[in-house]
C-alpha cells in the first residue's frame, strides 16, 4: 500500500490535569479537572495528516495494554495504516502526564516505554511503507539512532525527510551526520534556542537561529513562534508567516496539529509557504479545544480559517 505520509514516532495516553497554575518545587496544589487522551507526538501528527486529507502509515512501538489498543482504535478510525505499529510485551505503552494552566499553557513530563524500544530493526522491517510515501514526519520522543535509520531509508529513496525536534535533546546535541539528512527541520522557538544557544526576541534574531541550523545542514528550517506565526527558511531570505488571532484555551499539541498539516500539505506538491500558511491554520486551531487528539482539526476547517472556503 502506498502512503502520502509516514510517520516515525511515539505513541502514548495523555494524562491530563487543569490546574489554577503549574506547580513550582516541593508543592502540592489542587487541581479542578482531569481527562485522559490518547497523545503522543508521533501519534498526534499522524491524526493530523489524516485529518488533513493524507494517506497516512503509523510506525511506532506500543505496549500489550489496553492503552495500545485504544491507541490503535483510533488510528484505525481516522483510516490510518497501523500494520507497523509493533507492541512490545516488556514494557507497557508511553505515558505523559500534562498540566495545563488557567492560561491554556502546558508543562509535560512523558514516560517513554515501549517508544523507547523503537529500533533500527523496527525501521527496516517498515522500510517498504516508507519509502512509498511522498514525506516521513519524525519527532524526538524515540531513540535518536533509529530517527537516523528512518532518516537514511526515506534519503535513499527520495522521500522529503522532516524533523521536528520535539522535545529536543538537552544539550542541544543533534548528530550532524541526522541533519545533512533533513530536508525539513521544525522546532519550535525553545527547541531552536536550545539547538543553537541564540535567544530568540524578534524576526532577526529567529532568522538567525534558522541559519545557524541550515548551516549545519537542514536543508529548509520552519521555526514555529506560536501565536507570533512560523518564520521559513528555505532560499536565502527568511519569510515570516503570521498566525491566526482564536480564542486558546490548551496549546497541547498545537505543535502536532502544524506538523502534521504541514507534511499533508506538502505531500500535495504545494510550495514550502503555501503549506506553512495552511499548518499555522491548524496549528491556531487545534488551541481552541482540550486535549491532544479531540483538538486536531479535520481539513474543512484548516480551510475554512486560512479564507480557502
Ligand atoms: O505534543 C503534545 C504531546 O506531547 C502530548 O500528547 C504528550 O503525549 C507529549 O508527547
Amino acid at each position: 500500500m502506498s502512503h502520502d505520509v509516514a510517520v516515525v514516532g511515539s505513541l502514548s495516553v495523555d494524562f491530563v490535569m487543569q490546574v489554577p497554575r503549574r506547580p513550582g518545587k516541593g508543592e502540592t496544589i489542587a487541581g479542578f479537572d482531569f481527562s485522559t487522551f490518547v497523545g503522543g507526538k508521533g501519534n498526534n501528527q499522524a491524526l493530523a495528516a489524516a485529518r488533513a486529507g493524507s494517506q497516512v502509515a503509523m510506525i511506532g512501538r506500543v505496549g500489550t495494554d489496553s492503552f495500545a489498543d485504544e491507541i490503535a482504535g483510533k488510528l484505525e478510525a481516522d483510516s490510518i495504516d497501523t500494520s507497523y505499529l509493533f507492541r512490545d510485551a516488556r514494557t507497557g505503552t508511553g505515558i505523559a502526564n500534562i498540566y495545563v494552566d488557567e492560561d491554556g499553557d502546558n508543562s509535560i513530563v512523558i514516560v517513554p516505554r515501549a517508544n523507547g524500544c523503537l529500533s533500527k530493526e523496527d525501521i527496516q522491517a517498515a522500510s517498504a511503507a516508507i519509502a512509498s510515501a511522498a514525506i516521513m514526519l519524525m519527532q524526538m520522543e524515540i531513540p535518536q539512532p533509529t530517527i537516523a535509520a528512518a532518516a537514511a531509508i526515506a534519503h535513499d529513496a527520495g522521500v522529503l525527510v522532516a524533523l521536528n525536534p520535539a522535545p529536543a535533546p538537552p544539550d542541544g546535541a543533534l548528530a550532524p551526520e541526522l541533519l545533512c539528512l533533513i530536508d525539513i527541520l521544525i522546532p519550535n522557538q525553545s527547541e531552536a534556542e536550545l539547538l543553537t544557544g541564540i535567544k530568540i526576541h524578534d524576526q532577526i534574531t529567529a532568522a538567525a537561529s534558522a541559519a545557524a541550523l541550515q548551516g549545519r545542514g537542514a536543508k529548509q528550517v520552519i521555526i514555529t513562534l506560536g501565536e507570533q506565526g512560523a518564520l521559513v527558511l528555505s532560499g536565502e531570505a527568511p519569510v515570516f508567516v503570521p498566525s491566526f488571532a482564536v480564542t486558546a484555551v490548551d496549546t497541547t499539541a498545537a505543535g502536532d496539529a502544524f506538523c502534521g498539516a504541514l507534511a499533508a500539505r506538502l505531500s500535495e506538491g504545494r510550495p514550502l509557504v503555501d503549506a506553512v500558511y495552511f499548518a499555522c491554520a491548524a496549528g491556531a486551531l487545534a488551541t481552541t479545544r482540550r486535549g491532544a487528539e479531540p483538538s486536531l482539526p479535520m481539513k474543512e476547517s484548516i480551510e475554512k480559517l486560512a479564507g480557502y472556503r
